[in-house]
C-alpha cells in the first residue's frame, strides 16, 4: 500500500467554494449549454426547466467529471457537454424523485410537482432525459452512448428496487447498498468514467476514476439518508421526514431496528411499515440512542476513505486534491 493510499480525506482541508472556482470558467459555458437545450417552444418546459435547474443545486456531477477531466487533460467541448449530460439526468430523476416521494421541498422552493403537479414534473423529467440523450449524440461516441444507456437504466432499477422495498421492515443493509448504488453512486460513476473515457485515458485510470464516482455516490447517499433525520430543514433546502413518511427503509432504520431493545425496534418496525411522518420524534430518539446515525455516517466514511485511496495513481495536481476534497465535503456536508 502507497502513502497515498493511507490518505485520510479527513486530513483535507475543504471549501466548497474554492473546489468550485477550480471549474468556474468551464461550468459557465456548461450552464449555457443547459439554457440552450432548455429552449423549447412549449411554455411549460421552459418554465419548469429554468425553475429546476436555475435555483441552486451544487452542481456536483458536472464538477466531478471536469475536475476529474482538468486532472488528466485540457477541457475541450465534449466534456462541457457531457457535463451539461450528467446534470440533465440528475434534474430529470429530482424531478421523478419528488413525484414518487412526495416532496414538497427542494433547494428551499417547493418542488415543481407542488407548484405545478405530478403530470407537468414526470413529463419535463422525460423531456429533460431525452434532452440529455440528444446532447450526448453530438459527442458521437459509442462508449460515451454506451455508459449514459446503462447508468440511466441503472437509476430507474435503483428506483424501482427502493418502491419494492418500502415499508418493508426486513429490508437489509445489504438490499439498501443494492439501491443507493443503483439510484444514486452509478451516475458519480458514470461522470468520473465519462472524463476519463473522453479525454482517452487507459483503462485502468477510467477504471480508478469510475470506483472513486461509485464509493463517493454511495457517501454521498448514506449522508443524504442522514441528514433527512438529523439536518436543519433551513440548511439542508429539504423538508426532514421524506423517508420516513414514505415508509423507506434507509441504514439510520435498519441500524435502529438491528441495534435497539425490542420496544425500540417495534417503534421503528411499526413506522416503516406504516410511512407516516407524525411519529418522527419518537423514531428519531431511537434512530439517535442507538446511534444509528453515527454508524451511517463511519459507513460513509469509509466509503469516501475507498474513493480517496482509487485516486492513488492519478497524477499529482491541484484537480486531484479537489476530489480528494469533495470526498469529505460528501461526508462532513449539512446539505
Ligand atoms: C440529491 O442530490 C439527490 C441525491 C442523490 C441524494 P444533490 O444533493 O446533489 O442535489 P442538488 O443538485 O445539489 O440539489
Ligand atoms: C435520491 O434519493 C434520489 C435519486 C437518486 C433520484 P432521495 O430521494 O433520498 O433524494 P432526495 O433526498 O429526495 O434529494
Ligand atoms: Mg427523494
Ligand atoms: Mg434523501
Amino acid at each position: 500500500m502507497t502513502a497515498q493510499s493511507t490518505l485520510n480525506p479527513a486530513a483535507i482541508p475543504i471549501d466548497f467554494n474554492a473546489i468550485k472556482e477550480l471549474t468556474a470558467q468551464e461550468a459557465k459555458a456548461v450552464d449555457r449549454l443547459i439554457l440552450d437545450q432548455l429552449s423549447s417552444d412549449v411554455l411549460l418546459i421552459n418554465q419548469v426547466g429554468h425553475y429546476i435547474v436555475n435555483n441552486g443545486g451544487k452542481r456536483l456531477r458536472p464538477m466531478l467529471l471536469l475536475l476529474s477531466a482538468k486532472a488528466l487533460c485540457e477541457i475541450d467541448k465534449n466534456h462541457l457537454i457531457l457535463a451539461a449530460v450528467v446534470e440533465f439526468i440528475h434534474t430529470a430523476t429530482l424531478l421523478h424523485d419528488d413525484v414518487v416521494d412526495e416532496s414538497a421541498l427542494r433547494r428551499g422552493q417547493e418542488t415543481a410537482n407542488a407548484v405545478w403537479g405530478n403530470s407537468a414534473s414526470v413529463l419535463v423529467g422525460d423531456y429533460l432525459y431525452s434532452s440529455a440523450f440528444e446532447m450526448m449524440v453530438r459527442t458521437d461516441n459509442m462508449r460515451v452512448m454506451e455508459i449514459l444507456s446503462k447508468t440511466t437504466t441503472a437509476i430507474a432499477e435503483g428506483e424501482v428496487l427502493q418502491l419494492l422495498n418500502c415499508n418493508n421492515p426486513e429490508t437489509t443493509e445489504a438490499k439498501y447498498l443494492e439501491v443507493i448504488s443503483r439510484k444514486t453512486a452509478i451516475l458519480f460513476s458514470a461522470a468520473t468514467r465519462l472524463a476519463a473515457v473522453i479525454s482517452g485515458a487507459d483503462q485502468e485510470t477510467e477504471d480508478n476514476l469510475a470506483c472513486y464516482g461509485q464509493h463517493l455516490g454511495i457517501a454521498f447517499q448514506l449522508i443524504d439518508d442522514a441528514l433527512d433525520y438529523k439536518a436543519t430543514q433551513e440548511e439542508l433546502g429539504k423538508n426532514l421526514g421524506d423517508d420516513l413518511a414514505e415508509g423507506k427503509p434507509t441504514l439510520p432504520l435498519i441500524y435502529a431496528i438491528e441495534n435497539g431493545t425490542a420496544d425500540e425496534a417495534e417503534i421503528i418496525v411499526n413506522a416503516i411499515k406504516n410511512g407516516n411522518r407524525d411519529v418522527f420524534s419518537e423514531v428519531y430518539a431511537v434512530v439517535k440512542k442507538t446511534q444509528a446515525i453515527t454508524y451511517t455516517e463511519q459507513r460513509a466514511n469509509e466509503e469516501a476513505q475507498k474513493a480517496v485511496a482509487s485516486l492513488d495513481k492519478l497524477p499529482e495536481s491541484v484537480y486531484k486534491t479537489a476530489l480528494i476534497a469533495l470526498a469529505r465535503f460528501s461526508v462532513q456536508r449539512s446539505y
